[in-house]
C-alpha cells in the first residue's frame, strides 16, 4: 500500500538525519581544589546525585554536591594506610568499594603490598578494610560484578589481569590475565594496561593506556573469560601523555562510552567503534594537561562528571 505520508515522514527524517548540526555538549568546570594541588584520580555517582572524589591527597575521599551554586569538596574519610586512591565501585546504596594503595614516585604504580580495597560507607562514614592484596602495584579501576552483590572486578594495570574481590570475606583470585591487559613493553609509553573496566551485556569493556585501545572480552556469570580480547577502537601513538585512562557508559539501550583521552579530552565511542571529540581537545583550556582521568554518570543519566589531574570536576550535558 502507498501511503505518501509515509514517504513524507522517511524523507524527512533522512533530511534532519544527515543534516543535522552535531550535538555540541555544554561543558563547564562546576569545582577545582585550590591551586591544581590535589590529583583526582577516580569519582562516582551517589544515590543522592552527590559526587565521589577519590584523590592521591593522603588517602582522602572527597563528597561534592553539584546542585548548589558553589560546590565544595567535604572531606568523607581519609582512608589508613595509603597515599593514593583508585577506582571507586558502589556495592550497595551508598556503600563503595574503593581501592588504595602507595604511590610509586614516578607515579605510575604502587608500592608492592602497599594495596588494598576498602568499603566505605558513605553515609556512616565508616570505613572498613575488605581485602589486602600483598602482591598486586597497579591496581586501577574497579566495578561490581552483577548478580553477586559484594564483589567486584578490579583491574591490575600492571600485572595485565582483572581480579576478583569479594569485599565480604577478603578473596581474591585473578578472573582474567591476558596480555593485552598487560602494558606496553615500549619504555617510551606509560607502563599501565588494563585501566577503566566496566561490565555490560555480559562483556567486560576496558581501557588499555600503554596499548591505547578500547576493548571488550566476552564474560561469564562469574567474571571469567569467555572469549578473546576484541579492540573496538584505538588511538594512534600512545605515550606518557597521550593515553587513554577511565570511562563511563552514557544511558539507553546501546549507549555511547565517554572515555577520558589524556591531555586534555573526553572522547565519545559508539557501539559501532565510531570514535569523536566530545569535549575539550587541542585549542579548549577546559581541561588542561595531565587532563582527564576518569568519568561519571549522574544519577538522571543527562550528564557526565569529568575529573582531572589538576584537581577539577567538570560537567557536561549527553544528547537526548
Ligand atoms: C591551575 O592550572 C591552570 C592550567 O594549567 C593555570 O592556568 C592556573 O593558573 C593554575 N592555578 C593555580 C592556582 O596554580
Ligand atoms: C596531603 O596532600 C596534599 C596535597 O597533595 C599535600 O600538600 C599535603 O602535604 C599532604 N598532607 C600530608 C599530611 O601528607
Ligand atoms: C611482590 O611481592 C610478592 C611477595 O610478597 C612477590 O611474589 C611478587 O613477585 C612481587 N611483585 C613485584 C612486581 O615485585
Amino acid at each position: 500500500m502507498y501511503k505518501p505520508s509515509m514517504l513524507l515522514s522517511l524523507l524527512v527524517l533522512f533530511v534532519s538525519d544527515t543534516f543535522a548540526t552535531p550535538f555540541k555538549p555544554q561543558a563547564r568546570q562546576i569545582y577545582a581544589f585550590p591551586d591544581n594541588a590535589t590529583f583526582i584520580e577516580n569519582v562516582a555517582v551517589r544515590p543522592n546525585g552527590h559526587i565521589l572524589l577519590g584523590t592521591f591527597s593522603n588517602g582522602s575521599l572527597f563528597s561534592l554536591n553539584p546542585d548548589t551554586r558553589t560546590p565544595e569538596a567535604e572531606l568523607v574519610a581519609k582512608l589508613p594506610g595509603v597515599g593514593a586512591l583508585v577506582g571507586i565501585a558502589e556495592i550497595a546504596p551508598d556503600v563503595f568499594a574503593v581501592g588504595g594503595g602507595d604511590l610509586l614516585p614516578e607515579g605510575f604504580g604502587f608500592v608492592n603490598g602497599s594495596m588494598k580495597v576498602y568499603t566505605v560507607d558513605v553515609k556512616k562514614k565508616k570505613v572498613k578494610v575488605a581485602a589486602s592484596l600483598p602482591a598486586a602495584t597497579g591496581l586501577n579501576g574497579i566495578t561490581p560484578l552483577p548478580g553477586h552483590p559484594g564483589v567486584v572486578l578490579a583491574a591490575e594495570s600492571v600485572a595485565g589481569q582483572i581480579l576478583r574481590i569479594n569485599t565480604a570475606t577478603g578473596r581474591i583470585d585473578v578472573a582474567i590475565a591476558d596480555t593485552q591487559l598487560g602494558p606496553s613493553s615500549d619504555p617510551a609509553i606509560v607502563p599501565l594496561g588494563v585501566n577503566g573496566i566496566k561490565v555490560s551485556n555480559g562483556y567486560l569493556y576496558f581501557t588499555n593506556s600503554g596499548l591505547g585501545f578500547f576493548g571488550r572480552i566476552k564474560i561469564t556469570a562469574s567474571g571469567e573469560r569467555a572469549g578473546q580480547v576484541e579492540r573496538i577502537t584505538s588511538i594512534e601513538n600512545p605515550g606518557f601523555t597521550h593515553a587513554f585512562d577511565d570511562f563511563v557508559f552514557g544511558s539507553g539501550l546501546t549507549p555511547d562510552a565517554y572515555v577520558a583521552l589524556h591531555p586534555n579530552s573526553i572522547q565519545r565511542i559508539a557501539a559501532d567503534g565510531e570514535q569523536t571529540l566530545f569535549v575539550g581537545g587541542d585549542g579548549s583550556n577546559l581541561m588542561p594537561y595531565p587532563g582527564p582521568t576518569s568519568v561519571a554518570l549522574s544519577r538522571d543519566g543527562r550528564k557526565i562528571y569529568i575529573v582531572t589531574g589538576l584537581g577539577q570536576v567538570v560537567e557536561a550535558t549527553l544528547p537526548k
